[in-house]
């Protein structure tokens, strides 16, 4: 049937049906894994020698044999093909062509699947520190954007009806408070993520009289697991990760789809510019927004990725199946997906748009948006807030009707409506004033917005 080599012990007659070892290998992908599965085998090795489980010159030799992989890896030299099956087999075999009998006492007091998860773990903990900082970087270009816009009006939103007009300042806040729960969310998760399970063995422990303490120490986890079962079979961390993963890809998206409504012509509110915009093939006038329209594209994959990751796990009896070999390409495509993302959203903010400026104060300035600030003038003088309310929708619709704005009415049409009314409703209903006035803890004026901007800056740096 096949000539192929075998993997296992003596107890197989003969070799796997070549279909069958490509299905069941995961070197196609897990090599990605290959320098932390190094970095672990080396504690694992220091560990054998210290605990006098191998001798002192054996463990010599394992690590400096793993360090020569290292290198091998890093030039280009060691390239596993699939008879390898995966990546700790890959690195084992190797070693032992390196070691000699010394590589293959490696394995002894583990299995693969404490080293498999081992590896992932140290693999998460690293790109979710790389994640985080990119985190911080988006943060750092919304607030660059922010200080330079308190007084640059918007119209606000609700029901994609205008609102309210707000500071651009106050909106650009609003995604860092966003990213900021992101990287505070990731920092939560990491703690479950910075768990040891090396040493678990295969699911029950070992013979031998391994330290656990000793390998977690020499790995930089926080701590171990205290169940080997677990230990062995807990994908929580992952699922974590992925639905932080997850939000932080719906924050990201609301953003990219802001940004694609507003450099269209019906909103121009920002244009693109040629650095992060793309042609079309045949309309030679197009310039499109093909950034954001991705990252909104590609958070689908990180939510089907978190579906997967749930599915896998929900029916497993314990303790390891290999149906956990799953994890892996859920977590490293959502790891290279928000990446990316994370990456052209920030350079998009910084160099790929531009504000229009008239656009946004004539849209801030040619509305009913200042409505609830009439009806707010009246309530201040002593009008119940609802009588006022239907008084200003009963000016709304004749101004509607006639074609004009609430600061086209005169002072005699004001009176007639309420003798409250006096000559400063005018400035109270300029869109300056508007937002001005909304000074409410959290909200959106211009006293608001630049304690906010202090504190954020604050964070960011501390
Ligand atoms: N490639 C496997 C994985 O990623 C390693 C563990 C395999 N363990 C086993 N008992 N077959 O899950």
């Amino acid at each position: 049937m096949t000539t192929q080599q075998k993997t296992w012990s003596q107890r197989f007659e003969s070799a796997l049906h070549p279909a069958i070892a490509r299905f069941n290998a995961s070197i196609g992908f897990d090599i990605e894994l290959i320098e932390y599965d190094l970095t672990g085998s080396i504690a694992h090795a220091k560990m054998l020698a210290k605990t006098g489980i191998i001798s002192a010159a054996e463990g010599d030799k394992l690590v400096s044999g793993l360090e020569q992989i290292r290198r091998e890896y890093r030039q280009g030299l060691f390239v596993p093909g699939i008879d390898a099956e995966d990546v700790h087999f890959a690195v084992e075999k190797r070693l032992t062509e390196i070691a000699g009998d010394a590589g293959k006492k490696l394995h002894t007091a583990r299995s693969r699947n404490d080293q498999a998860g081992t590896d992932t773990r140290l693999y998460l903990r690293d790109r979710i520190g790389q994640i985080r900082q990119q985190l911080r970087e988006f943060q750092a270009v919304l607030l660059d954007l922010a200080e330079n816009n308190v007084e640059t009006l918007i119209p606000g939103y609700t029901h994609l009806q205008r609102a309210q007009p707000i500071s651009l300042a106050h909106y650009l806040l609003a995604y860092f408070e966003m990213a900021d729960r992101d990287w505070e969310r990731l920092g939560d998760v990491c703690q479950r993520v910075n768990i040891s399970p090396l040493g678990c063995g295969a699911l029950a422990g070992t013979t031998f009289p391994i330290d656990r303490h000793y390998t977690a120490a020499e790995l930089h986890f926080d701590r171990i697991y205290a169940n080997s079962l677990d230990g062995v079979s807990d994908r929580d961390f992952a699922v974590e990760f992925l639905a932080a993963a997850s939000l932080i890809l719906v924050h990201l998206s609301r953003l990219s789809e802001e940004m694609i409504l507003w450099s269209s012509h019906e909103f121009g509110f920002i244009s693109l510019t040629d650095s992060c915009a793309t042609g079309s093939s045949i309309m030679p006038q197009k310039k499109n927004p093909d950034v954001p329209e991705l990252v909104r594209g590609k958070a689908g994959r990180v939510f089907g990725n978190l579906q997967a990751m749930l599915v896998a796990v929900k029916g497993l009896p314990l303790a390891y199946n290999k149906d956990l070999q799953e994890d892996k390409e859920a977590l490293f495509d959502s790891v290279k997906t928000v990446q990316a993302c994370l990456e052209a959203m920030t350079i998009l903010l910084r160099e790929g748009i531009a504000f229009n400026r008239d656009r946004l104060s004539a849209a801030v300035a040619e509305d009913f948006s200042n409505a609830t600030d009439v009806a707010d003038y009246l309530a201040a003088r002593g009008v119940p807030f609802r009588e006022a309310y239907n008084l200003v929708g009963k000016v709304v619709k004749t101004c509607i009707s006639g074609g004009k704005l609430l600061k086209d009415l005169t002072l005699e049409e004001w009176k007639e409506l309420h003798p409250a009314f006096e000559t400063d409703i005018y400035s109270a209903i300029a869109p300056q004033q508007v937002v001005a006035a909304r000074n409410s803890y959290g909200g959106t004026g211009f006293e608001q917005v630049r304690k906010s901007l202090i504190a954020a800056r604050d964070r960011l740096n501390n």
